[in-house]
């Protein structure tokens, strides 16, 4: 098998993040994949008792708070279990990353991406995912979905301007690391992402 791989899920709140993420994991399982799969903000109990803060519409969170408690549970998350289980040779699939506090307060609340830099690099040193999966939807069509579905969370009650600069967000990350980031159009039926995502985990699970 080759070297245990960092993959990270991105998109805006309705994209498909969590509708993949069981199908993924079941995918590379199926290749003999020993996966850990997991989420951002969360992950450790520390990080889930800041996601119940972080999302609690009851809450008012300063943007710049915002941002540092999405890096402490990042932390705590790298340090207990995300560094621990690459060393081991378990994959990580993971719900949001990095690439979402770009996204969400950079582009969504304005903080500046070059302090963001400092943070991320501040608590991640040289870890990146090896593969991000971008699920792009238009925000109109991710909004349906939610108000279909659920109610919304403190993100998910923002406007629809918010999510435009979110998504204008995760695709200026995507333009900087082409490599790294795979965009997939998540506006097409779930079978149709699910073989577009086969087509592209195909190539890691390949033996030399
Ligand atoms: N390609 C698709 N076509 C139609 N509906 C979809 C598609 N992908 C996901 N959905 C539906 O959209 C809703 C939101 O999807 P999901 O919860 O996976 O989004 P998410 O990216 O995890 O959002 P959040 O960031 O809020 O957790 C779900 O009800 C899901 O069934
Ligand atoms: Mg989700």
């Amino acid at each position: 098998m080759p070297a245990a791989r960092f993959i990270t899920l991105e998109g805006v709140d309705g994209a498909g993040k969590s509708t993949h993420a069981p199908w993924i994991a079941r995918w590379l399982e199926e290749r003999g994949v020993a996966l850990c799969l997991t989420r951002e903000p969360g992950g450790t109990p520390l990080g889930e008792r800041l996601r119940d803060l972080l999302l609690d519409p009851a809450q008012r969170v300063d943007a710049k708070a915002e941002a540092l408690l999405m890096f402490a549970a990042r932390r705590q998350h790298l340090v207990d279990l995300i560094e621990p289980s690459l060393a081991r040779g378990h994959w990580v699939l993971c719900d949001r990353f990095t690439d979402a506090t770009f996204a969400y307060q950079g582009g969504g609340r304005g903080i500046a991406t070059a302090r963001l830099a400092l943070l991320e690099e501040w608590v991640q040193g040289d870890r990146q995912p090896d593969l991000t999966l971008y699920f792009d939807v238009p925000v109109e069509v991710a909004r349906t979905r939610l108000l279909a579905n659920r109610t919304l969370d403190r993100f998910e009650q923002e406007q629809r301007a918010f999510f435009e600069r979110v998504r204008a967000g995760y695709l200026e990350r995507a333009r900087q690391a082409p490599q790294r980031i795979r965009v997939l159009d998540a506006t097409r039926e779930i079978a149709q992402v699910q073989r577009d995502l086969a087509g592209i985990l195909e190539p890691l699970v390949e033996r030399p």
